[in-house]
């Protein structure tokens, strides 16, 4: 049975008190909806319709950047969560699949658990998806009668009786299409919050002798966003779980508590990440390596065996391969460096290709940028790029190639050749005695007022 996702984005997220649409606050470097939409895929979804309403334009940004076939609708008045899923309805009248319906700001949802719901919606015909709650202060109660939902309370909507309820509804629906907006469309406002709740499907169902039910979930997996405060308890528990899963895939940690993951890292077997690290997006590192303190990374690969820093910086586009050694205060941006270079010591590496096995001297700079565009440097092989060279790109430096320390490196250098541009050293015998003498004696006159 092929399925859809629809994913309400709508709300303002007042309590964020911010100028950026809820759904895109980030959780280990991707926003919320990022999240809730992950979820999804494994599930392989013909469509996903993301409802959207404040800051609609950026959402609809986000959502394509993550899938460029997402549908994204608006709601342009958030009227309760049936109106908005009503609005996901135009786009999926040809779909007689499942629906999956999650929310935006509920980014923990297990792909298994939405698998579950799906098989459960091959059996009944609307699949709530409910968690036993610690503290279940306003959710929805689910109100079982044996396997049966026989309906949802909204708090505010509740008695003391179903408020002493503790299985509560995580929000997240599955159900045919057709028969699911066939529901919501049936779905009133007649409620403590004036809304159309899309809960109230389980009741109308129910009344049409339909098979209502809920299937469990853990917890943590429903866990919504509402403040910022929520926001960063959200990132501890991603954080945590990141740094579990990497124990497991045999991953060497410190100071775990200082390893900071995104939501994409990829760490190899019997790698070492030292304290105080920060994965942005899109790293992979290589079993066996071996990240050091203060080193802070993002859009980049590294290779086996190969060392990072202390106080090290890679960026998007940094490629290291087996056996590098990137020492401390190197940036490396859009660059190779082949196998068993080294770039020690304070050093910028950008648009550039450093050849196997070549050393970089201390505080060497490819000048990339000219103001306005971006030029590439090329080192060979073998080659040895002496102490505070500057490479003016575009350059090519051969294989085998030196450059004397201190250059200024603005042509290319032949392979095997030795570089030099700088000024010749003068040297003046006793001149520098003679000229402490002469600073020596006007400043005892200034001292002297004379
Ligand atoms: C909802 C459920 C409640 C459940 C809780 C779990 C309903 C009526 N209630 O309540 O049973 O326990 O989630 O967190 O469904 N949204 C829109 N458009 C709207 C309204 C909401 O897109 O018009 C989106 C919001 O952006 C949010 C999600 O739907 O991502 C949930 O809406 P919210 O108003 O937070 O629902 P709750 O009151 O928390
Ligand atoms: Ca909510």
């Amino acid at each position: 049975m092929p399925t859809a996702l629809v994913v309400l984005a709508a709300g303002k997220g007042t309590r964020m008190n911010s100028d950026l649409p809820k759904v895109l606050h980030p959780i280990a470097g991707a926003p919320l909806l990022v999240h809730a939409m992950s979820a999804a895929a494994p599930l392989e979804p013909e469509h996903v319709v993301v409802v959207a309403g404040h800051g609609i334009e950026q959402v609809r940004a986000a959502a394509l950047a993550h899938d460029e076939t997402a549908r994204v609708v608006a709601q342009s008045e958030q009227l309760g969560t049936a109106h908005a899923l009503a609005q996901a309805a135009p786009a999926l009248k040809d779909f007689d699949g499942t629906v999956v319906m999650l929310f935006g700001d509920t980014p923990f949802v297990r792909p298994e658990t939405l698998e579950t719901m799906i098989a459960a919606a091959e059996q009944k015909d609307v699949v709530f998806l409910g968690f036993e709650a610690a503290d279940p202060g306003r959710y929805g109660r689910l109100i079982m009668d044996g396997d049966r939902l026989a309906r949802i309370v909204e708090y505010k909507d509740a008695t003391e009786a179903e408020r002493a309820i503790t299985f509560c509804n995580s929000g997240v629906v599955a159900c045919r299409a057709p028969l699911l907006f066939d529901l919501v469309s049936q779905v009133g406002n007649d409620n403590a919050a004036g809304e159309y709740y899309l809960t109230e499907i389980a009741a109308i169902a129910g009344e049409r002798g339909l098979s209502v039910t809920a299937v469990s979930c853990d917890e943590a997996e429903t866990l919504g966003i509402n403040s910022r405060s929520e926001l960063a308890d959200a990132e501890a528990q991603f954080q945590a779980a990141a740094r579990a899963a990497a124990f497991e895939n045999g991953v060497t940690m410190i100071a775990p508590d200082t390893v900071y993951f995104a939501y994409d890292t990829v760490i190899g077997r019997d790698a070492i990440i030292e304290p105080n690290v920060v994965f942005g997006a899109g790293v992979t590192i290589e079993s066996g390596a071996h990240i050091r303190a203060f080193s802070h990374l993002e859009g980049c690969h590294v290779a086996q065996r190969a060392t990072v820093g202390p106080y090290a910086r890679l960026r998007p586009g940094a490629e290291l391969s087996e056996d590098v050694h990137i020492g401390n205060f190197v940036e490396v941006k859009n660059a190779r460096i082949d196998s068993g270079a080294k770039v020690n010591h304070l050093t910028y590496i950008g648009d550039a290709y450093v050849g196997e096995k070549t050393n970089i001297g201390a505080g060497t700079i490819t000048c990339n940028y000219d103001g306005v565009m971006k030029h590439h440097t090329h080192i060979g092989a073998n080659a040895f790029i002496g102490s505070n060279t500057m490479l003016v790109a575009p350059v090519s430096i051969g294989d085998g190639a030196m450059t004397g320390s201190g250059s200024v490196i603005t042509s290319d250098v032949e392979p095997d050749a030795l570089a030099l541009s700088r000024a010749p050293q003068v040297e003046k015998p006793g001149s520098a005695a003679k000229l402490l003498k002469i600073l020596k004696a006007k400043k005892a006159r200034l001292q002297r007022g004379s």
